[in-house]
């Protein structure tokens, strides 16, 4: 039965957003589905219940695309294999590296799992979720497609997506484009965002420059609307929102370079922005989100700012 919580959400009559609204997938259909986004353990099976409701035969849905492959975009990959084993899972070249250190280190796996654990259990006090998903035997990882800038994945129809290297983010953070619909995938590029109190919190975790640099080469690509991996979809005003999450990136490097100046200790820094972000989104437990604000501060003292870097033409 369809859970009333999240019923799926039409967003063209080809592109659905599936998931929850703070773990979102979404499903592109021509001929072939294609779910992009690799959910959590926990949005599994809603992602199920929501392809139920459209009346979505499994076999129809070939590929499963990730936009990276932190933990909280890769939970539904396992348990997905298990029941679909005809499913293609898609990535990025050092995607697919990062998945497979989760096959083959035992230390990555276990975070993964706690990771995993931790969004069910924040979705479960939150009554989101009616129990923890229970833990797999083995969780088979692996990606069977790797795709690379400028390939093209062509579900029939017409529907067909070009793909993005976007990293800045996470190193592996792959976008999709698909010109004819105006559907710009933008994943994490752009950092966190919140539509309703337009907050963002920028995310680049792996590289500023890169992550500036990504936000760039999104904003050039003609779209209507962009689809997060967190919150949703962003519709009409595109090249306005790309301006803006670059602002925001640069006020909060610069804000981290100011207080590194004035010779804040990073953990006083970090502690204090993750209680900022936590008055806004529990989509990570606190200590996760300090660690991750002190990897920004980390992130800041080492880039190199060229001029032009923080702009959008
Ligand atoms: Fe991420």
């Amino acid at each position: 039965m369809t859970d009333k919580r999240y019923r799926h959400i039409s967003i063209t009559p080809n592109f659905y957003q599936l998931g929850t609204p703070s773990f979102p997938a979404y499903l592109s259909l021509g001929d072939d589905g294609m779910i992009i986004e690799g959910g959590t353990g926990a949005t599994f099976v809603i992602i199920l219940n929501q392809l139920k409701e459209l009346g979505i035969e499994a076999e129809r849905i070939k590929y499963l695309f990730l936009t990276h492959t932190h933990a909280d975009h890769i939970g539904a990959i396992p348990r997905l294999r298990r029941i679909w084993p005809h499913l293609k899972v898609v990535a990025s070249p050092v995607g697919e590296k990062l998945l497979t250190r989760l096959v083959t280190k035992e230390e990555a796996l276990k975070e993964f799992v706690e990771v995993d654990r931790s969004i069910a259990r924040i979705m479960l006090s939150k009554g989101q979720i009616d129990a923890v998903p229970p833990e797999l035997d083995s969780y088979k990882f692996g990606v069977d497609m790797v795709v690379k800038e400028g390939d093209r994945l062509d579900l029939g129809s017409g529907v067909s997506w070009t793909v993005y290297e976007t990293p800045g983010h996470s190193p592996c953070h792959t976008s999709l484009h698909n010109e004819r619909e105006g559907t710009l995938v933008i994943g994490d590029a752009t950092g966190f965002y919140l539509p309703e109190k337009d907050i963002f919190w920028p995310n680049y975790f792996h590289s500023l420059e890169a992550y500036c640099s990504s936000i760039r080469k999104l904003a050039s690509l003609p779209a209507q609307r962009g689809a997060l991996s967190h919150n949703g979809v962003i519709e009409g005003g595109i090249k306005r929102y790309f301006r803006k999450a670059i602002r925001a990136t640069e006020s909060y490097h610069q804000e981290m370079m100011a207080r590194l100046d004035r010779g804040e200790a990073l953990d006083e820094i970090a502690l204090e922005k993750a209680k900022w972000v936590v008055t806004f989104t529990a989509l990570l437990p606190f200590e996760g989100i300090k660690a991750l604000a002190a990897l920004l501060v980390r992130r800041s003292q080492s880039a190199v700012v060229s001029e032009g870097m923080l702009a959008i033409p």
